[in-house]
């Protein structure tokens, strides 16, 4: 049986402030680094080991799997850092609030920017500061590789080829696979594994810290999955993520 295991980092600043985030690199609250220390040990308890952890090159994820690794007695394990498991790109909402972004536009505009499949968010100019292009852990990409903006549909055509090339071929050898990102790059990896439609999509919301189990089967197409732990926790960390766009 394969199992492969999804994390989203634990609660940011900016999830605590409640602001869009993207590719902004903000760190975690005590709470989130407390979120990322309980996956580990529900990692261990449910008897995981990993052979191998992907994550992004954001430190709110890095952070994550070091506390998980770190309470897993596992910090030994390879790493891999890589730009095409970052958050999707929020473009020109990136740092408001998201509360009073949908008191000015509406609950519904902010519903499309933050679930809709192929609607982005307003794009930066490649002026504006929030523009990662001049950033050195870019370097290696094109100009045109840095977003101005993404919508999931962006993001999913960004991790595929990462999961085509990189992952899928890890799992495949047999290797216990962790990979530690964000709501959205998450949310365009499930997109992926379980067919989600463009329609469905958009009622999926990804809890933060809550480890995601995948049981694969030899082709890696999903048999089942379900998230550990509290169940009636769960719930209210998906409905609380699901309300962060409302005025
Ligand atoms: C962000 O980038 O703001 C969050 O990590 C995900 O935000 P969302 O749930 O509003 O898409």
């Amino acid at each position: 049986m394969i199992k492969l295991v999804l994390l989203r980092h634990g609660e940011s600043q900016w999830n605590l402030d409640n602001r869009f985030t993207g590719w902004h690199d903000i760190d975690l609250t005590d709470k989130g680094r407390r979120e990322a220390s309980n996956a580990g040990k529900l990692l261990c308890e449910a008897g995981f080991e990993f052979d191998v952890a992907y994550v992004s090159v954001l430190k709110r994820a890095i952070r994550t799997l070091w506390n998980v690794l770190d309470e897993m007695n596992l910090m030994w394990i390879p790493v891999i850092r890589n730009w095409r498991l970052n958050e999707r790109h929020y473009g020109a909402l990136q740092g408001l609030n998201k509360a009073e972004t949908a008191q000015k536009y509406g609950d519904e505009q902010v519903l499309v920017w933050r679930r809709s499949y192929d609607t982005p968010p307003p794009p930066l100019e490649r002026t504006d500061e929030r523009w990662p292009g001049s950033d050195r852990r870019y370097a290696a990409l094109d100009a045109d590789e840095v977003p101005l903006t993404e919508c999931l549909k962006d993001t999913v055509a960004r991790f595929l080829p990462f999961w085509h090339e990189t992952i899928a071929p890890e799992i495949s050898k047999g290797r216990n696979v962790l990979i530690v990102a964000h709501g959205n790059s998450l949310r365009a990896l499930v997109k992926y594994l379980d067919g989600i439609s463009e329609e469905d999509i958009v009622g999926l919301n990804i809890p933060t810290g809550i480890p995601l189990v995948y049981e694969l089967d030899d082709n890696l197409k999903p048999l089942k999955s379900y998230y550990l732990g509290d169940q009636e926790e769960l719930k209210k960390a998906v409905d609380a993520v699901a309300g962060q766009g409302k005025a």
